[in-house]
């Protein structure tokens, strides 16, 4: 395996994809996922109408949240012209989400978020970070509040000459460490987890580049 791959040259791939438009290996252009339509369209009118979407790329699932009535913090470690470009005169929804340019475990949570999304991006932070920012979010909770998250646990890259690659400070989880940890932080938490194999390849060399669990949660808090 050759050394890790600096967090800084995953940001700087992030902005290039995203200021382009371009769509990876990974879709970042994909629409919402289904399970996250479903949990949208339950959502009692009590839940705040407040979200945070942590490491929000393309901004799909921002907008799908602003379009449904919140106001959104969108959160990116990248430059947020893209996506106030995007929201330019989109609608009447746009002037809902405000993007902040800021790493995920910089970002304070000192409000009750309805909603919390955090999808494809947890596995890029330290292990105690992740525990650091889901503590804190559990903790400022209120009732009727849900978390969506999607974490990538058991992943295994390659470059395009088959070598192992890392990621600077990953969190590096199975899926057993990763269920404990989220058992653990969301114990009074009505949790719903869901496992499935992912895989992402090459265009160029037409191998796998990326192979996953992918673990989806959904936590939503029953307490008052
Ligand atoms: C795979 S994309 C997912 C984008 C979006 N959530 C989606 O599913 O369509 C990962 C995003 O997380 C961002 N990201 C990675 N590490 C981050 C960190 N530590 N803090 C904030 N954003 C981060 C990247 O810049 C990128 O936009």
């Amino acid at each position: 395996m050759t050394g890790p791959v600096s967090r800084a040259s995953v940001r700087a791939f992030y902005t290039d994809a995203i200021q382009r438009g371009r769509n990876t290996a990974e879709n970042l252009q994909a629409a919402t996922s289904e399970r996250f339509n479903t949990l949208l369209e339950s959502i009692a009118e009590a839940t705040p109408r407040v979200a945070l979407d942590l490491g929000y790329g393309a901004g799909t699932y921002a907008i799908a949240l602003a379009r449904a009535g919140f106001r959104v913090v969108a959160v990116d470690q990248i430059p947020c012209d893209p996506l106030l470009r995007r929201l330019n005169g989109a609608g009447d929804w746009a002037h809902r989400i405000e993007p902040r340019q800021c790493l995920a475990e910089d970002f304070t949570i000192d409000q009750k978020f309805g909603v919390i999304v955090a999808k494809d991006v947890l596995h890029y932070l330290a292990r105690p970070s992740v525990e650091a920012l889901l503590t804190s979010a559990v903790a400022h909770a209120g009732g009727g509040n849900y978390h969506y998250l999607e974490v990538f646990t058991a992943i295994t890259r390659r470059s395009a000459d088959g070598q192992l690659l890392r990621i600077e400070g990953e969190a590096g989880y199975t899926p057993e460490s990763f269920r404990r940890d989220i058992e653990r932080i969301y114990k009074d938490w009505d949790l719903t987890l869901f496992w499935s194999k992912h895989a992402e390849q090459d265009s160029r060399t037409g191998l796998n580049c990326f192979e996953a669990i992918r673990a989806t949660v959904i936590a939503a808090n029953r307490t008052a």
